[in-house]
């Protein structure tokens, strides 16, 4: 085992970035994404704001300087060493001097005052790491898997300025390799059987699943993306940040193996209850010479299409996807075959892998095996091989486990949220003091911090500290933080203090998670299938334990905001105000959800209970889950048509095409597969899909529930899953013209928020 200093891992890195940068250099200032970043967001202040490098630089890190421009017409300068740190210097600016910010709800940095605050003392900041890492494979399903560029421009926005330099672009990838197969000869046919839908290719990416339940990808879908994904990526460079791209992994449609017959290809094993239909994708294995030529195809197309923009890839042939064989030599032999096609195709090449296995099949994957495993790579060219993503490092970091994976790079990455579900959740200490604690870790190869969540839905608060903590060698006080970020989130004249307090009681409770069990967003129980037993309390993944006393976190939380309102009317106007209003009201509104079903139990378990009592009881339920809707339709960024509209517009009005884009949002978010093989995992609480489905299935439970007390029929589970999913099919294969489109946004926030406040606190 040989560990790497952490000097010589920082040179091949600055290589790297450097290189990516130096791309359209010769023809165009590489600055000048940024002055266009400028112009987008602060129109106003377009000119007031100036870039340049610095000559010398002292330090291998991103570093920048802030300070009044010398002349008064351009009034704040910043100096850097590459595009990122000037971004990133420029937010310092906009958000601690300027009081604004960008969110994912939108940018308010056009609220920027003139004349603008002098700087007056020059700041310098460095980041501590090189690396600062964005995206899960599954985040392109689960959140942006109907993004236009218009979304992913807001997104983008919100990375660079927060110095994010190494984002992944997974958009388009299909285009590249329908084109590869076809240059394999495998028929069109063959390849529309293995693609799959909309929002599942993260898994086909993978190698969890294959082929479309409803339909096959059309071809114009592949087509839009590829467009798309050239434009993100051109923005990714123009912004500094070095794009992680795709490459071939090895999963390939079964009909290679009739076109191949000599080739090495295996079965991968079956994910989840998926029917053999849908999963075993085939895997070409790497070390038959076939691998290296389709990839030298994959990379040549690839970069024909989107630039010698990057040298980094992202490859993962394990996830939830053990190998064929666990002998040592075996993992050996594919991640050198896999390493050295990628090396054959470009010179500079870096593997990049998620972690995820590593936790998630812990069993098979023994220190010796991963040590097998990532010694394919050779360690003796400085480590610029390979990029792990400890993937789930606040809660499950598995580099202490690995030896900090025997010398190869890895980055501290935040997961948080699985499934894009909702729910406060976090730990300021696992995400400034932990990551700050790994670093000074000796002899450790962590190069860098990174979020990567499978889902975008709130406690944004929780991902921003992260990445400010990249820009910080000592911890991030949480009380200051939350402090700052609450009065830049609700800029007014004179914020009044409740409304920090408000957010000074959530960092201290719900952001001071300290419950092992519960880590991760908590799930609420109204979005599972309704059961007699089994939905409260769960610990481990996907918890529905809640790990806080509702009535001292969120009830005064609440409260505390509602009060900012009525003192400070302005805040009404503020859509990040209106926004946590109502995330605040839907969690205190699913934590009750859990008493009144601990009611209905407890009722319909006296044997002298009778349809009578059982149906009172769950009439509160059902009374609840209409006020959740009904909250959440005040307010477009709760709301289930966002996410079909979304789906649905990339059909351009092609009514079959749009129905089966609707039928794969609906799916994700409810059964997830045909039959409800991943049932609720991605389920959300939005207007719409509360009403429409949750309330369905428990008025539907509740009424089993009564039925079975009036004529006495013993409680049937397998009934009731039968019952609920058709249902669930029902849900998914309905559109929107019978759902929740036309149902946009529905009452005033404010109004409703004080009405379920003080009904339910
Ligand atoms: C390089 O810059 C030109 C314009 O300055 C632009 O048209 C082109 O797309 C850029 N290419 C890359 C690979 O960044
Ligand atoms: C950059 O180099 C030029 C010429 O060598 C020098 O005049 C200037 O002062 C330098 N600027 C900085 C910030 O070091
Ligand atoms: C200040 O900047 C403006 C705009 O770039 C320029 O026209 C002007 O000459 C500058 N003045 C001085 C004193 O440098
Ligand atoms: C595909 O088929 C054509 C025609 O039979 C053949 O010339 C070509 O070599 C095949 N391509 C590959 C990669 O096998
Ligand atoms: C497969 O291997 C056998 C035995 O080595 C050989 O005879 C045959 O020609 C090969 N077939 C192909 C398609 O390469
Ligand atoms: C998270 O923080 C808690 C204390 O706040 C600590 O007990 C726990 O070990 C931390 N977990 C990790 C993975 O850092
Ligand atoms: C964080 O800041 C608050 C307010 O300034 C202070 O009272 C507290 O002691 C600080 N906490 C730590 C751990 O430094
Ligand atoms: C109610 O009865 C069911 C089935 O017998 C059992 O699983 C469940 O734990 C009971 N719940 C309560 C709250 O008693
Ligand atoms: C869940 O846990 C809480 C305490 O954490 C307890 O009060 C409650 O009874 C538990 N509910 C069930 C159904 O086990
Ligand atoms: C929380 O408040 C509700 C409503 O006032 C009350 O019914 C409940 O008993 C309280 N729960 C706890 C744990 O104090
Ligand atoms: C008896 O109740 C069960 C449970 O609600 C229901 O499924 C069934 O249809 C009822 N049977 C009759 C004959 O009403
Ligand atoms: C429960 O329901 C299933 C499906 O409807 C049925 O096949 C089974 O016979 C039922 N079990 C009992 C004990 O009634």
């Amino acid at each position: 085992m040989r560990l790497l200093g952490f000097v010589s891992l920082v040179g091949s890195i600055v290589g790297a970035t450097s290189t990516a940068l130096s791309a359209n250099s010769s023809e165009s200032d590489p600055l000048q994404g940024l002055y266009a970043l400028v112009q987008r967001r602060i129109p106003s202040h377009a000119h007031s704001f100036t870039f340049s490098f610095t000559n010398s630089s002292d330090s291998e890190l991103d570093t920048f300087t802030l300070t009044d421009a010398v002349n008064k017409t351009r009034a704040i300068h910043v100096e850097c060493n590459t595009v990122s740190a000037c971004s990133r210097g420029l937010y310092t600016y906009l958000t601690e001097y300027g009081g604004v910010d960008i969110w994912w709800t939108g940018s308010r940095l056009d609220q920027l005052p003139a004349p603008l605050p002098a700087v007056k003392t020059a700041v310098t900041r460095s980041a501590i790491v090189p690396y600062r890492y964005m995206f899960n494979t599954v985040t392109f399903d689960y959140t942006s898997a109907f993004w236009t560029f218009d979304d992913w421009e807001l997104m983008l926005d919100w990375l660079s300025l927060r110095g994010v330099n190494l984002p992944l672009a997974w958009v388009g990838f299909e285009h590249t390799l329908v084109e590869v197969f076809r240059e394999y000869n495998i028929t069109d046919a063959d390849i529309s059987g293995f693609l799959s839908g909309p929002a599942f290719q993260a898994w086909n990416r993978f190698g969890n699943i294959q082929g479309s339940w409803g339909g096959d990808l059309p071809t114009q879908w592949i087509d839009d993306q590829f467009v798309l994904g050239k434009q993100i990526v051109q923005r990714m460079v123009d912004l500094g940040m070095t794009p992680v791209l795709p490459a071939f992994t090895g999963f390939v449609p079964p009909a290679m193996h009739n076109l191949y017959p000599n080739a090495s290809i295996v079965n991968g094993s079956a994910w989840n209850d998926f029917a053999p239909q849908f999963t075993n994708d085939s895997f070409l294995e790497p070390f038959d010479p076939l691998f290296a030529q389709v990839q030298q195809s994959f990379i040549s197309k690839q970069q024909a299409a989107f630039g010698n923009v990057s040298h980094i890839y992202t490859l993962d042939q394990y996830n939830e996807n053990d190998p064929y064989s666990g002998d040592p030599s075996y993992l050996t032999n594919i991640s050198a075959a896999t390493f050295s096609s990628l090396r054959a195709a470009d010179p500079d090449a870096t593997w990049l892998m998620q972690g995820w296995l590593f936790f998630s099949s812990a069993d098979f994957w023994t220190p010796e095996r991963v040590e097998a495993y990532l010694a394919g790579v050779p360690g003796d060219d400085d480590g610029s091989g390979m990029l792990i993503l400890d993937l789930y490092s606040e809660a499950q970091p598995q580099w202490q486990r690995l030896s900090s994976y025997f010398g190869k790079r890895w980055i501290w990455c935040e997961l948080h949220d699985y499934g894009g579900n909702m729910g406060f959740e976090g730990n300021f200490a696992n995400v400034t003091e932990a990551p700050l604690a790994a670093l000074a870790s000796p002899n450790v190869s962590m190069v860098g911090v990174g979020l990567t969540p499978e889902g975008m839905e709130g406690n944004e608060i929780i991902y921003d500290v992260l990445l400010d903590q990249a820009w910080s060698s000592s911890p991030i006080n949480k009380t200051e933080y939350a402090q700052a970020w609450a009065t830049r989130r609700y800029p007014a004249d004179e914020l009044p203090e409740c409304a920090i307090e408000a957010w000074q009681t959530l960092a201290a409770t719900v952001y001071s998670n300290t419950d092992p069990g519960s880590q991760a967003t908590v799930k609420s129980i109204l979005e599972l299938e309704p059961a007699l037993s089994g939905l409260v309390n769960v610990t481990g993944h996907h918890p529905t334990h809640v790990f806080y006393d509702t009535n001292t976190t969120i009830v005064p939380a609440l409260q505390q905001l509602v009060q900012a309102g009525h003192s400070t009317p302005s805040l009404l106007a503020i859509p990040e105000y209106r926004y946590d209003l109502v995330d605040l009201t839907r969690q205190l509104l699913v934590n009750r959800f859990i008493d009144l079903y601990a009611d209905l139990l407890a009722v319909y378990n006296t044997t002298s209970a009778s349809s009578a009592s059982v149906s009172a009881a769950g009439q509160p339920m059902l009374e609840l889950v209409a006020d959740l809707d009904k909250v959440l339709m005040t307010n477009e960024n709760f709301q289930l048509s966002r996410w079909t509209d979304a789906a649905r517009s990339w059909a351009n009005g092609n009514a079959s095409y749009a129905a089966y884009l609707e039928y794969n949002a609906r799916n994700q978010i409810t059964l997830w597969g045909p039959k409800g093989e991943i049932n609720d995992y991605a389920s959300k609480q939005w207007g719409g899909l509360v009403g429409d489905y949750y309330g369905k299935r428990w008025a539907m439970f509740i009424q089993y529930l009564e039925g079975s007390k009036s004529n006495g029929t013993v409680y049937n589970a397998t009934a009731i899953a039968g019952a609920l999913l058709d249902i669930g099919e029902q849900w998914s294969q309905s559109t929107s013209a019978v759902g929740a489109r036309d149902t946009m946004v529905v009452g005033d926030t404010w109004l409703v928020v004080q009405e379920m406040a003080g009904k339910w606190a």
